[in-house]
Formats: structure tokens, C-alpha cells, sequence
């Protein structure tokens, strides 16, 4: 038995929550195993209703889950992100979860903005530190709304931090059969903490000595992946950059709608969630791509020891983007709903060909 907890959230989570989870229930009955999801309901209407963020009983409920699965954070009624901070970078900071794993790999030619790219030229993992540096919430106002204000928002990147994802990422590349991990920083202007990233990541590096260790700065790397985005296998990185990338990786592949992301702490529950945001504009419209959620979903399988199951979802994906039963930001025809139908119709049928 599996068990998954879900939490939907807002805008356009609901909307490719919803078909991740038909198209989950659709792959286990195919497959016969049994899965129980929980569907938990913590969200900006939630806070708006009841004052209610992340209750300590719900999050330790959360961790007793094989997996958590998250739609996305954000509502324009709540501007300070309140509930999203408590919730989403609350799951990631409390659980520890100090890997972000974000894949871009371009499943379809045509989605590529850059020039006759093929599927096998845009393929590379960005391993974001996940618990730590700008996001750590250390800082705070003097002077509030006065003409004096200061505002200070501290990077904060301790030795062990750094260490564990510099040593993940290589780690990373020898279990997926890569053999280069690129470290981006900015430590020609953030000499202090960044330095400590380049001293770590050097260190670390020398206890790989199959993998081959390399460096750029995070400005150049955001022009060379535009450039070429080739060469690259593994890149890790700091918090705030990694997020960054990330959107800059998911437009590679066909954009936002696409990229799946993985918040993981080895041994541990783990939270996966699609890359994109709560795009409140499109909400209940019908019109946001389930995929990225559902290839979220195919990363949470393979995390809970279902990879073949995992593959399959993915296969299910790419046959569907590439017989253009998708939705309109990939080009095709189809609606959120038909698309999730789409995807849960053909992963059934890829399991059942194989009973
Ligand atoms: P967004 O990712 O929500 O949307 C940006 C644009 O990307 C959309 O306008 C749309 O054109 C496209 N897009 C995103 N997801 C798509 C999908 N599934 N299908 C088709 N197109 C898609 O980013 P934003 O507008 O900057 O943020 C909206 C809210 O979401 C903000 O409150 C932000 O803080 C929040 N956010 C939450 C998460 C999360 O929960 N993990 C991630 C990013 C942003
Ligand atoms: C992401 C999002 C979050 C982040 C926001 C919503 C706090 O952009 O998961 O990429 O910055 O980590
Ligand atoms: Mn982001």
C-alpha cells in the first residue's frame, strides 16, 4: 500500500491536482496496487476562513505519508504570502528536505525555443539547495514605513549545508551514470558566502575523482544555457539561483507547464511539486497543463520504489505531447480535464499491454 498526502492549494494546483490524482488512482487500479490518498486542505481560502496555515497536527500527520504531493502557493489575496511561506517553504525548512530536484529534459523537439535542439541536447538536473541562503528568513525592518526604513534579508550558508548538497549532487551523477557536476555561484561578488560554496564544492569534489568538477558564475551559466545548453549534466546551486534556473530550465523544455520538481531529504518523506505557481489568472479555466504535476508525480513514484510505474507515467506524457493531445501552451488542443483523461487513458493502456 502506498500512501500519498495531498495537498491541492491554490489557483491552477487545484486544477492539475486534480488530474494528477485521476491519473495516480488510474495507474494503481491498471497496475494493481493499492493507493490511498489523503487530500489535506491547506490553501489561501483555508488561512482566509479560518486563520489556519500549517497546523502542528497536520504536519505531523504529513510526515507519517509515504510521499506528500503540493499543487501550488499564491493568492493575490494573500500579497505577503503568509500561508505559503508557513506551508510550502514551512514543509521544506521543517522537514529538512535540503535537495530540490528539478530536471529539464526536453521530451518533444518542437517545444524547444533554442534552434534545432534534439531531445538528447537539452537533458540536465538542477540540484537546488532547498533549506538555506536568502530564503532562510533571517532579517527583519528598523524604521518600518518611515523614510529611514532599512530592510535586511540575510544570506545564510552554513558549512553543513553547502557541504550535503555539494556531496549530493555527485552522489547524483555517479547513481545516474553522468560523469559532470557544475557548481554556479556568484562568488566574485558575494565573497563571504559564496566563497564557502567554492571552498566546500572544491573539497568535496576531490573525494570524486570519476566525476569531473567544474565552475561558473551564475550570470554567465544563464547565458551559456541559452547558448548551449548541451554540455550540462548536473548543476547545484544555491537556493534563490536555483529558482531561477529553474524557470529558465523549464522554458528549454517546452516551459512552465512541463517542469516537475522533487523536495527531497534521503530516507525521509519527501513533498514533490510542479515548478509553476498557483497562475491565478488561469484558475478554474480549464486551460493549465497538468503535465508538470503529473511528471512531479512520476518523480514521487520513483522516489517510494515504483519506478516502473514511474516510467510508465512518463512515457504516458511524452507519447501524449507528442501526439499533440495536450494543452495550448504545448501547442495542442486539449482542455486541463481532457488532458489529464488523455495522459490516465494512455498510461492505463501501456499498463495493461503489459499484464
Ligand atoms: P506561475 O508559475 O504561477 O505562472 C507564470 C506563467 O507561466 C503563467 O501566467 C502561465 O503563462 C505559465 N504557466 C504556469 N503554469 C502553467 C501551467 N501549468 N500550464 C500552462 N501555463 C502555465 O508564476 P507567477 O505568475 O509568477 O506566480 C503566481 C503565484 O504563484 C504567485 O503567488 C507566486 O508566488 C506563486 N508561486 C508558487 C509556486 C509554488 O507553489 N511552488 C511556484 C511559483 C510561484
Ligand atoms: C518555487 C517557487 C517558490 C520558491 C516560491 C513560491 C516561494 O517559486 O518553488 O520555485 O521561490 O521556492
Ligand atoms: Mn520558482
Amino acid at each position: 500500500m502506498t500512501r500519498i498526502a495531498v495537498i491541492p492549494g491554490d489557483g491552477i494546483g487545484v486544477d492539475v491536482t486534480r488530474e494528477t490524482v485521476k491519473t495516480l488512482a488510474g495507474l494503481a487500479e491498471a497496475r494493481g496496487w493499492k493507493l490511498e490518498m489523503e487530500e489535506f486542505p491547506y490553501s489561501a481560502d483555508h488561512y482566509l476562513k479560518t486563520g489556519e496555515t500549517l497546523p502542528q497536527e497536520g504536519f505531523e500527520r504529513l510526515q507519517t505519508f509515504d510521499a506528500i504531493f503540493l499543487g501550488a502557493l499564491g493568492d493575490p489575496r494573500v500579497p505577503d504570502m503568509k500561508h505559503a511561506s508557513d506551508i510550502l517553504l514551512g514543509l521544506r525548512f521543517r522537514l529538512d528536505l535540503f535537495v530540490n530536484e528539478r530536471p529539464v529534459r526536453l521530451i518533444d523537439q518542437r517545444l524547444c525555443p533554442l534552434r534545432d535542439r534534439r531531445p538528447e541536447d537539452v537533458n540536465f538536473t538542477i540540484l537546488r539547495e532547498n533549506t538555506e541562503g536568502l530564503y532562510a528568513g533571517v532579517g527583519g525592518f528598523f524604521k518600518k514605513g518611515t523614510p529611514y526604513e532599512v530592510a535586511i534579508q540575510q544570506d545564510i550558508n552554513t558549512r553543513r549545508g553547502v557541504e550535503r548538497i555539494c556531496r549530493h549532487a555527485f552522489e547524483f551523477a555517479r547513481s545516474h551514470g553522468l560523469c559532470r557536476v557544475l557548481m554556479s555561484d556568484k562568488s566574485n561578488a558575494l565573497t563571504y558566502g559564496h566563497d564557502l560554496w567554492q571552498r566546500t564544492f572544491r573539497e568535496i569534489a576531490g573525494e570524486y575523482d570519476d566525476i569531473e568538477s567544474s565552475h561558473m558564475y551564475v550570470d554567465a551559466l544563464a547565458m551559456q544555457l541559452i547558448k548551449d545548453p548541451t554540455p550540462y549534466e548536473v548543476i547545484v546551486t544555491c537556493n534563490m539561483f536555483g529558482d531561477i534556473l529553474s524557470d529558465l530550465g523549464a522554458q528549454l523544455q517546452g516551459g512552465l507547464g512541463l517542469a516537475a520538481s522533487a523536495n527531497l531529504h534521503p530516507g525521509r518523506t519527501g513533498l514533490f511539486e510542479p515548478v509553476h505557481g498557483s497562475a491565478p489568472k488561469y484558475a478554474g479555466t480549464d486551460t493549465a497543463n497538468p503535465m508538470g504535476a503529473i511528471l512531479s508525480a512520476a518523480m514521487m513514484l520513483a522516489n517510494v520504489d515504483r519506478r516502473a510505474d514511474a516510467q510508465l507515467l512518463e512515457q504516458a506524457v511524452v507519447e501524449c505531447v507528442r501526439e499533440m493531445r495536450c494543452t495550448r501552451d504545448l501547442g495542442g488542443p486539449l482542455g486541463t480535464r481532457e488532458t489529464g483523461d488523455a495522459v490516465r487513458d494512455r498510461v492505463m493502456e501501456l499498463a495493461g499491454r503489459q499484464r
